[in-house]
């Protein structure tokens, strides 16, 4: 194992420098992750502790979690960091605090497969062979536990299945030369299929390798899903007429995934992959509004549906016979009234929660439309109780979008666990879909996505619901007519495991304006880079509520503001309200995540403290909701003010907030899962170097190139999934 794990390890990286190799002869037992924290062990610790804390996720009771929430702290040991603060920089390489080493465990076009050739990073690989190697831009992901069957068993750590999203490209670096477009047209077939396959996401088989994980490269769970895999439409707007396709005239299949941002899992071992901003990649010029009605006109606009394409992969010319091409022209091109003959259409069938079953490589995945269409960051379970419904909590990320929940409705019965996606046909098809208002005086609201009710109906302005599917397939428009609050960019959820209590993320918002902001969004200020500008809430907060009785499927709840990113020097009457220092200031929190400690791991997509800092991860011991005090500020622009009344957690403090890591330049740190002994954490270094458009870069002087990680030198840069131990 250990011969085959090396040999493994250094035929996939034998190009990679040094660093990336180090620690990989040293197999010594290191400590688990927790061990970063001291653990001071009270009476209820022994009943309550961590572990228990986290089965209880499975196999606890919702009156467990309701005396956690009751007292004054969260169930469990007291935790304590013990690492030392790394300090913000802007270095092309990854900072941890002494102690700590990683690895890389898949990059950009690794193989996923024996036979496929290591990955020349020159824009030299052929198109067809990403179908068998990583994508691109790893983002949110998961590590599910295998044993000796090859079933799911979240207790196995020595081997499991690691599914990671591919969210988008860097473009510039998968070609020769770039993106060729002549006339605005895309002219090469091949870099367009390449593009189209360096989406969507991979299962890889992972083994403990020594310290950390490898790739096993021959494994048969290995699995790309890309832009063509075949895909089942299911839940209440199958066979809707407005999802049917000329691939599909029953409205029950689609082709491919997109824009797979963050993610979920369910309680029996399948992956969630979610579809973000699929929008922009297709294509619809203003021709096509004459041949609409205004009704879907208004659908059309508030999904962001008019433009020329984000990497303009209609344009190809001529089309295959399968439409490979011209299926992301989202217009009315055929003749037919109900879009059987071309993709007006298409889409509606993007846009969702997809289940993957990673232990089943030959599944078809579903996408699951119970849960609405938006653009989906990720879809996060809350605890899980046997005889009661599951849920989870979802964000839509865009500026001034909402957070949603979905119940299920059917009950948990424990017997489903490795019931794969005949289980989720119980649990994804059929529930109910809530959007959430957060009220000035610390309570919210669950309001229920249902035809007929919160002022969803045939007969709404601006747009006239036909049916439940419907509803489903504009969810951001029921949501808008129930009266839910505008978010400042909902990105990942997390559920404490302590106490049930739910995290979210609001990375910034440059569109919250001084007169708009409100009790749960509260700032607007300026945080000025390198003498521009950037106004509104520039770095971000988190939020967290508590649902009432802490009962998941609870219809309301009560809620305050984790913490407010900020600079460290920033007003602390305004802007710096959770009293950041440089031990833990930061900015646009994205990915989050808790550990079965009760830790929770804070990464950005930060390009608005750059000029300080590249992008980097947290580590945080939170208390509970309701912890601090309700505050007053008194945002200004020039004379003119604005004062609102909101609600803050208790203030951390260098003790409990500080900075883990920093990444590379002009990544951004997303996607984090944990081995199940807590021994290895897995993090993605998503697209260093991204930016490759403007005056001051040139793909033939990698001089001009911001990053060359992880390689060094004067390589491309790629993104990864690296391991921590
Ligand atoms: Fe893809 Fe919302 O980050
Ligand atoms: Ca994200
Ligand atoms: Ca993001």
């Amino acid at each position: 194992m250990k011969e085959l794990s090396k040999k493994l390890f250094t035929s996939s990286h034998e190009s990679a420098p040094t660093p990336i190799l180090a620690d990989t002869d040293n197999f010594s037992a290191n400590p688990a992750f927790d061990q970063v924290l001291a653990l001071r062990l009270s009476r209820r610790a022994v009943l309550q502790g961590g572990m228990a804390a986290a089965a209880a996720l499975y196999f606890g009771s919702s009156a467990m979690l309701r005396s956690a929430h009751a007292d004054d702290q969260p169930a469990g040991p007291s935790l304590k960091l013990k690492f030392n603060a790394v300090v913000k920089n802007k270095d092309d390489k990854i900072t941890l605090p002494a102690g700590y080493s990683w690895s890389i465990l898949l990059a950009t076009g690794d193989p996923l497969a024996a036979h496929i050739s290591p990955y020349a990073n020159d824009g030299t690989d052929a198109a067809n062979s990403f179908r068998q190697r990583a994508g691109d831009h790893n983002d949110g992901m998961h590590f599910f536990g295998m044993d000796k069957e090859g079933k799911w068993d979240p207790q196995s750590a020595e081997r499991g299945l690691l599914c990671i999203n591919h969210e988008a490209i860097t473009a510039a670096f998968l070609h020769q030369q770039g993106q060729t477009i002549v006339d605005g047209k895309r002219t090469s077939d091949a870099e367009v299929m390449k593009e189209m396959l360096a989406h969507g996401m991979s299962v890889v088989e992972v083994r403990r390798n020594g310290k950390t994980f490898s790739v096993v490269k021959n494994s048969r769970w290995n699995r790309r899903i890309t832009t063509f895999t075949d895909m089942k439409i299911t839940g209440p707007a199958a066979r809707s007429p407005q999802l049917i396709t000329k691939y599909s005239l029953t409205a029950t299949r689609t082709r491919g995934t997109l824009a797979n941002c963050a993610n979920g899992h369910t309680p029996w071992g399948t992956y969630l992959t979610c579809e973000e901003n699929w929008a922009g990649f297709f294509r619809r010029t203003p021709a096509d509004d004459a041949k609409r009605s205004a009704n879907e006109l208004v659908a059309l606009k508030r999904y962001g549906l008019n433009g020329k394409g984000k990497e303009l992969w209609a344009t190809v010319e001529p089309d295959t016979a399968d439409n490979r091409f011209g299926r992301w022209h989202a217009a009315n091109t055929g003749t037919s009234n109900d879009g059987s003959d071309d993709y007006r259409n298409a889409a509606n069938t993007y846009g969702w929660v997809v289940e993957v079953d990673p232990f089943n490589p030959d599944s078809t995945p579903k996408k699951r439309t119970a849960l609405g269409r938006f653009a989906h960051e990720g879809a996060w379970p809350g605890p899980v109780f046997t005889g009661q419904p599951l849920v989870w909590y979802m964000g839509c990320d865009s500026r001034h979008e909402y957070i949603y929940k979905y119940v299920s409705s059917a009950l948990w019965d424990p017997k489903d666990a490795n019931g794969g996606l005949a289980a989720g046909d119980k649990y994804l098809n059929d529930g109910k879909l809530y959007v959430a208002r957060f009220n000035a005086d610390g309570s919210g609201v669950w309001l229920e996505l249902c035809m007929g009710k919160n002022g969803i109906n045939t007969d709404s302005v601006p747009y006239n619901f036909k049916d439940q599917a419907d509803v489903l397939i504009n969810a951001r428009l029921a949501a808008d007519a129930a009266g839910a609050t505008k978010m400042d960019r909902p990105e990942w959820g997390a559920v404490n495991p302590r106490n049930g209590e739910v995290y979210m993320t609001l990375t910034n918002n440059a569109l919250r304006a001084l007169d708009k902001v409100d009790a749960a969004n509260p700032r607007y200020y300026n945080d000025p880079k390198n003498g521009v500008a950037q106004k509104g809430n520039a770095n971000g907060h988190i939020i967290r509520w508590a649902e009432q009785d802490a009962l998941p499927n609870a219809t309301s709840f009560e809620w305050d503001v984790f913490l407010f990113a900020a600079r460290e020097n920033a007003d602390p009457a305004t802007v710096n309200l959770s009293a950041l220092s440089s031990d833990n200031d930061f900015s646009s929190p994205d990915g989050l995540w808790f550990a079965n400690s009760g830790l929770l791991w804070i990464e950005t997509d930060d390009h608005t403290y750059t000029d300080v800092s590249n992008c980097m991860l947290l580590a945080a011991i939170p208390g509970k909701v309701g912890d601090g005090q309700s505050r007053t500020i008194i945002n200004t622009d020039g004379d003119k003010l604005n004062t609102i009344n909101t609600h803050i957690g208790a203030t951390l403090g260098e003790e409990k907030l500080r900075r883990f890591m920093v990444g590379p330049v002009d990544c951004e740190i997303t996607g984090l899962a944990e081995s199940p002994d807590g021994r290895a954490l897995f993090v993605n270094i998503q697209h260093p170097g991204e930016t490759t458009s403007g005056k001051n870069f040139s793909l033939n002087d990698p001089a001009t190139w911001l990053s060359h990680w992880p390689a060094g030198g004067t390589s491309r840069p790629r993104s990864a999934t690296i391991v921590i131990t």
